[in-house]
């Protein structure tokens, strides 16, 4: 049966991770998927969420199934957390979450949700966007277009053509914002321009579709939920996908949530049935440890208060490793004028660099960042980053 299967290509960022894994170079430098590092390399697990799991293990009596829609604890502090508390309580029943396999999960299960609501929905996502949202949403059905984003020539935010174009998508259409972070540039929309597009959105009758992957990696947890706050004052429908991949660490225990805001109680509640009916179709319910780690720390003050306090330590060495890049290329060569790094947000941003030099990077330097150029700040430490800065200024400069 599989005899006439062609293998499919390596995956844009797993793939380049896996060669990194496989290369023997023992200065290698992996700038490639988005996972934190500290100095020494690894990618630690948040005291808070270890914590939480040694309790959650010692209390846990059961491993029978959870409510359908996933654990309370978890979705009602991740809903706190995005919308605000406040916020909260004022949607009542308006707002509904579901718990998925994270990030991913999430964005796939609002697919499925956007196509048994209207089959035909197109998603306008930026451009660039990451490369991952393609294949997981196309694949449920939906048709993508591209608004422009940003602009590779002046490396920022294109505003004046975004708008343009967020300005000629059909009402009814579905615009997929980047939460905060934005993955793959780290250029993120100030609060002004965020009202803007919003205030278009809501005027063209548009479904805000957030993606949220990166919140607390930015400015802060309030900070970089501004723009979600401000798509459910203004809209009447705002689609969530939540992952705590990075802000909890929790990778590989797959946890997320697929959050639906609406008008109407009953709208809300029919959409949440569509979602956990597309659950129940692809996996029937989401693994719990994760969220229920995450659940605990989030309701727990004392493990909600060093939670926050790493995660803000991991956002201040990011951000001093930005500005050490962006004042190192400066002061290495002089081909280009790399001060834009120093304005991203979160984990990546793009070096605007020619594709050739990201190539002659990793196979002569075993130096790997993507081919669009997107490069993991958090893969940088304070031992690799003179050692970056000196090839790409090398590389750049030939
Ligand atoms: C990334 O963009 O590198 C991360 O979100 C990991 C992934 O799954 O692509």
């Amino acid at each position: 049966m599989f005899q006439s299967l062609q293998a499919t290509p390596a995956d844009p960022i797993l793939g380049l991770n896996q060669q990194f894994q496989q290369d023997k170079n023992s200065d290698k430098i992996n700038l490639s998927v988005g996972v934190y590092q500290d100095a020494d390399g690894n990618t630690p697990v948040f005291r808070a969420v270890k914590a939480a799991e040694a309790e959650l293990l010692e209390l846990q009596k059961s491993k029978s199934y959870i409510a359908q829609a996933g654990d309370a604890r978890f979705l009602d502090g991740s809903l706190d957390l995005l919308l605000g508390a406040d916020k909260v309580r004022e949607l009542g029943d308006r707002v509904a979450a579901v718990m998925t396999p994270g990030g991913c999960g999430a964005l796939r299960m609002l697919a499925e949700l956007l196509v048994q609501t209207n089959p035909d929905s197109t998603v306008w996502v930026s451009d660039p966007t990451w490369p991952n949202h393609f294949p997981l949403l196309q694949s449920a059905g939906l048709k993508l277009e591209k608004y422009a984003y940003y602009d590779l020539a002046k490396n920022g935010i294109d505003f004046d053509a975004m708008l343009q174009d967020i300005e000629k998508i059909p009402a009814g259409d579905v615009v997929l914002l980047h939460g905060c972070c934005h993955n793959p540039t780290g250029a993120d929309l100030t609060p002004a321009q965020w009202d803007t597009v919003l205030e278009v959105m809501q005027r063209n009758g548009h479904v805000a579709f957030i993606d949220v992957a990166y919140m607390g990696f930015g400015d802060g947890l309030e900070q970089d939920a501004y723009g979600i706050r401000r798509a459910v004052d203004l809209l009447p429908e705002v689609i969530i996908a939540n992952s705590c991949s990075k802000n909890f660490g929790l990778y590989r225990e797959r946890t997320g949530a697929a959050i639906i805001i609406s008008d109407s109680e009953s709208a809300t509640a029919a959409a949440k049935s569509h979602v956990m009916a597309a659950a129940r179709r692809c996996y029937s319910m989401s693994p719990y440890h994760g969220a229920g780690i995450a659940g605990l720390v989030m309701s727990n003050e004392a493990y909600r208060q060093d939670w926050i306090q790493e995660l803000g330590d991991i956002r201040d060495r990011m951000n001093r490793l930005r500005i050490d890049l962006a004042e190192g290329l400066n002061n290495a060569q002089s081909v280009m004028d790399f001060s834009f790094i120093a304005k991203t947000h979160g984990m990546f941003c793009f070096l605007g660099i020619p594709e050739q030099v990201v190539l002659d990077l990793r196979s002569e330097y075993a130096i790997y960042l993507l081919n669009s150029t997107r490069i993991n700040v958090a893969g940088l430490s304070e031992t690799n980053l003179p050692v970056v800065v000196e090839k790409v200024a090398e590389v750049l400069s030939r």
